[in-house]
């Protein structure tokens, strides 16, 4: 055994990729010239495909495929997204190696999936939703800690990943908090098949959001700094503090209804909304639950927030999903440097330990063979 065959995994074999390093979908950050970067880097990329426009993304999966020569990426959707089964179409059509959800497709699209040779990877916060994925018909897991960027759960991944692996069959990936080489290590050694980063390929030269955005990330050296908030759309969301989160955690009920349709209505081409709508759903949500009403909005809403960071530069006017680990990053490397830097690590970890193995194991020989 060398530290090289370390890192060739179920996850390798079954996704076709040198190593086992996941770039995770990223609403307006993992586009095709990310994924592309991650694929010629050896690691495995998932294109955004709950934020690419829908006329726009088949144009995205051919520029990966153009870019690399093949279709050894994946693409991220949910169900909820009204372009879900088209994406599910172009999936199959393309013939990508996987597809990456959360709240995912029911057991008879994911059976078409796999029947099509496309494999399904999706991402849980929790025990019980892997158990419930894997029932499903999931090929593998993305377990996603509680420090992991985006929508997230409270269960930390050194709690999370060793539960999820003690509980099903399939290959299980790590997610929330890595950015290096020992994570790496670690995360295989514990019996994971790879590891999926977010954060860290979104502080990358190869990632699209303007200078702004990422000298913000950068700018983060606390881990206190990238928290979790549920005044977003009511679920636990880990995202850098900024102005626009505050005001809304400060807001009353009907004050965060206003301040999510004037949004809506700052950002309407993006989604859809008419002004008869807003009004309708103003007037709907006072009557009814305000605070539910401006859920509802935002949830429609999210993707123009991150938009608003990470296409316009406009870092206090939306939101900036993060792991904690932006802490820790503090320069920008390309995807494919970043790659080979986490590669080398990871081997440097291995060597080390068998090397701490092999001089023991070569006394105890000796030993059993004169008694
Ligand atoms: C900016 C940003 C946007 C994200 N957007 C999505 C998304 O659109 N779909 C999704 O499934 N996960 C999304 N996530 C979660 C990531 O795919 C990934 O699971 C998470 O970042 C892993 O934790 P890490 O940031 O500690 O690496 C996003 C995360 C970040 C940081």
């Amino acid at each position: 055994m060398n530290a090289e065959s370390l890192l060739k995994t179920p996850l390798t074999e079954r996704l076709g990729c040198r190593y086992p390093i996941v770039q995770t979908a990223m609403g307006w950050v993992a586009d095709a010239k990310l994924v592309a970067a991650t694929t010629q880097g050896g690691g495995f990329g998932f294109l955004a495909g709950a934020t690419i426009e829908p006329d726009k993304l088949e144009g995205e999966i051919q520029r990966v495929i153009e870019l690399t020569g093949g279709s050894n990426f994946g693409l991220n959707f949910h169900m909820f997204q009204p372009n879900a089964q088209e994406c599910v179409e172009l999936a199959i059509r393309y013939r990508l190696k996987a597809v990456s959800y959360g709240r995912g497709p029911d057991q008879a699209t994911i059976a078409r999936l796999k029947d099509a040779g496309v494999l399904c990877i999706p991402t849980v916060g929790a025990l019980k939703h892997a158990l419930k994925a894997e029932q499903l018909g999931a090929d593998m897991i993305t377990i996603q800690g509680g420090e992991g960027g985006g929508h997230t759960g409270s269960v930390p991944t050194t709690i999370l990943l060793p539960q999820v692996l003690d509980a099903v069959k399939i290959p299980v990936i790590a997610a929330g908090g890595y950015s290096t080489g020992r994570g790496l290590a670690a995360a295989l050694a514990a019996g994971a098949a790879g590891i999926a980063m977010g954060t860290r390929f979104l502080m990358t030269t190869d990632a699209p959001p303007p200078k702004s955005t990422l000298e913000r990330y950068l700018a983060v050296k606390d881990v206190d700094q990238v928290r979790v908030t549920t005044a977003v759309d009511g679920m636990r969301h880990r995202m850098i503090d900024n102005a626009y989160i505050k005001q809304l955690e400060q807001a009353g009920p009907v004050r965060r209804l206003i301040i999510a349709l004037k949004s809506a209505r700052q950002w309407k081409a993006g989604t859809g909304m008419t002004t008869g709508h807003m009004v309708r759903t103003f007037w709907r949500g006072v009557r009814e639950d305000p605070a539910a009403a401006s859920q509802v909005v935002m949830a429609a809403n999210q993707p123009v927030l991150i938009q608003r960071s990470m296409v316009a530069g406009r870092v206090e006017e939306g939101i900036l999903p993060s792991g904690q680990v932006a802490a820790a990053i503090d320069s920008l490397v390309s995807a494919p440097e970043l790659i080979k830097g986490i590669v080398d690590e990871a081997q440097g970890c291995f060597e080390s330990l068998l090397g701490r193995v092999e001089p023991s194991s070569s006394t105890t020989t000796p030993q059993r063979e004169t008694t």
